[in-house]
Formats: C-alpha cells, sequence, structure tokens
C-alpha cells in the first residue's frame, strides 16, 4: 500500500562555507513498505530522521531522491486531483496535541474540518458524524463544544485521533503520539489504536523512540540511525537480542534505573 523506495534527503542548500558533500544526509537510500492494515514501528534516537521520514511520506516534504509510492502512485508526481483523493487517505497523529490544533477552535471544529473539506454532509449529519467520533475514541458527545485548554492532554490527543480517522483514513503516520502523555494515558490510547485498526483495516506508521509502546502495538520494526535504515524485523522479543548497537541503545533505554550490576558495582 505504501512504499517509500530508495529515499535519501538534505535539508535546504548548502551554504558557500560547505564544501561539497560535507553536510551528511538527514536520509540516506531509505526503502521500506506498509501493507495495507499494518502496523510498522519506526525507531531511532533523536536525530535519526524519522520525522523526517514521516514528513517525506505524508507529502509535506519533497525528498532529494527517491520515490514514495501511495496505492501505487508517486505522490510528488501525481497530479492535484489524485493528491487530494491520496491525501484523504493518509493522515497523522503529531506528538504535540495542543500545538496541532487552533487553541479558539471547539471539538466538533477540529474534528469536523477534514469533513467539511471532503465531504458536504448536512449540519445534522455533521454532528451525528461527530458525536459517533467523539464516542468512538472515548470521548462524549457533551465534549463537543469543548476547547482544547478544557481537555487533559490524553483527551485532546483522542479528539485529534477522532479527527485523524474522520475519513476513514487507509494510513495514519503516528508521529510520538503518545510519548508525552503519562504511562496511564499511553495504555489506553495504544488500546484505542488497536481498536480502531481492527474496526477500520487501518496501517500504521508508529514513529516512536520507545521500544516498549512499538512492541505492544506493532507488526514489525524498522530502526533508523543517523539516517539510515539499520534493522527491520518482527516486533518479537528477538529485537531486544540485537546485537545491532543502535538497537541496543534503544533496548537499554528501557532496562530499569538500577540494575542489579550497577548497584553492585557502586558498592
Ligand atoms: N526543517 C529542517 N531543516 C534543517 N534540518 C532539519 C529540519 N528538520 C530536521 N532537521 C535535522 O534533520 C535531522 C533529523 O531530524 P528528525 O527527522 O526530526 O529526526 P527524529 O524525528 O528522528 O528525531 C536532525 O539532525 C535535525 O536537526
Ligand atoms: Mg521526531
Amino acid at each position: 500500500m505504501l512504499q517509500v523506495h530508495e529515499v535519501s534527503h538534505r535539508y535546504g542548500k548548502r551554504s558557500w562555507l560547505e564544501r561539497s558533500g560535507s553536510r551528511p544526509p538527514v536520509l540516506a537510500d531509505v526503502s521500506l513498505t506498509i501493507e495495507q492494515g499494518v502496523c510498522l514501528g519506526l525507531l531511532g534516537t533523536s536525530g535519526a530522521g524519522k520525522s523526517t521520514l514521516g514528513k517525506i511520506i505524508l507529502g509535506l516534504e519533497r525528498p532529494s531522491q527517491g520515490q514514495v509510492l501511495f496505492q501505487g502512485q508517486d505522490i510528488y508526481r501525481a497530479d492535484k486531483k489524485v493528491l487530494q483523493r491520496l491525501r484523504r487517505d493518509l493522515q497523522v497523529v503529531f506528538q504535540d496535541c495542543y500545538s496541532a490544533v487552533n487553541p479558539m477552535m471547539t471539538a466538533a471544529q477540529i474534528i469536523g474540518e477534514p469533513l467539511d473539506n471532503y465531504e458536504r454532509l448536512s449540519a445534522k449529519e455533521q454532528q451525528r458524524t461527530i458525536e459517533k467520533l467523539l464516542i468512538q475514541v472515548g470521548l462524549t458527545p457533551q465534549d463537543a463544544s469543548k476547547l482544547p485548554q478544557q481537555f487533559s492532554g490524553g483527551q485532546l490527543q483522542r479528539v485529534n485521533i477522532a479527527r485523524a480517522i474522520a475519513l476513514k483514513p487507509k494510513l495514519i503516520v503516528l508521529d510520538e503520539s503518545i510519548s508525552s502523555l503519562d504511562m496511564v494515558h499511553q495504555t489506553q490510547i495504544l488500546s484505542l489504536l488497536a481498536e480502531l485498526r481492527a474496526s477500520y483495516g487501518l496501517s500504521y506508521l508508529f514513529i516512536t523512540h520507545d521500544i516498549r509502546a512499538a512492541l505492544t502495538i506493532c507488526d514489525s520494526i524498522a530502526v533508523m540511525d543517523q539516517g539510515r535504515l539499520v534493522y527491520t524485523g518482527d516486533a518479537t522479543d528477538s529485537i531486544l537480542e540485537s546485537g545491532q548497537p543502535a538497537v541496543r541503545q534503544l533496548v537499554s533505554s528501557i532496562l530499569p534505573d538500577h540494575p542489579s550490576g550497577r548497584i553492585m558495582f557502586n558498592g
């Protein structure tokens, strides 16, 4: 359904101070595929290039090289009409739920935005659709009139998820979407995402630095390091035994704070 083919990327132009080739690419020759209904975890430490790849997949940043095929169409070569149709099937939920929304808009307006853009619903139908979406993400119809600051982070992220699923897309890019939530809300949103995926046959690109969250929800895992894909495999515990340095770094970040070894070492 989605194919990233040999994508490389550098931001901006080199200044005259930099010799040609001196700036390392943010992405180097990245290829990956996401099948329908599958959740792919994209992992890596900060700066690895995950968000850049997410933006490229969403059509927001044209790659320096390579192609992105969504439903068989090259999204950077498709004409406007095709692109508009593809956009509908491709949604995103970002990390910072508060900056992702207009603070002056109610939940109903936020969720209604994609419906306004793509579907011509009557006022009554629109209201009913929004109420259904609110319920689906674990909120209530009464939440429709609330403003962003009247929600907790976890609740507002549910509003963002409702907006993302409003048009029944095929693929949702989740860029650190649960990373700034506390553990309880992370767990709740993860199970909501799993439910939505089961009922809509959605695919996810689940971008995270948290290998534990990825193992909970993903079918397969891709790890990036300095712009390169360094590991791909099933989302099983076998990744924990990988000898790949970038993978080990992610794994060690979830080890308990005081592993017995360290306590012994400190005497
Ligand atoms: N708009 C931009 N302009 C220039 N450099 C950028 C831009 N966005 C990201 N970068 C750089 O690209 C690299 C990868 O960033 P990013 O894709 O955000 O990584 P990640 O999401 O894995 O933390 C970093 O070195 C970052 O500083
Ligand atoms: Mg990022």
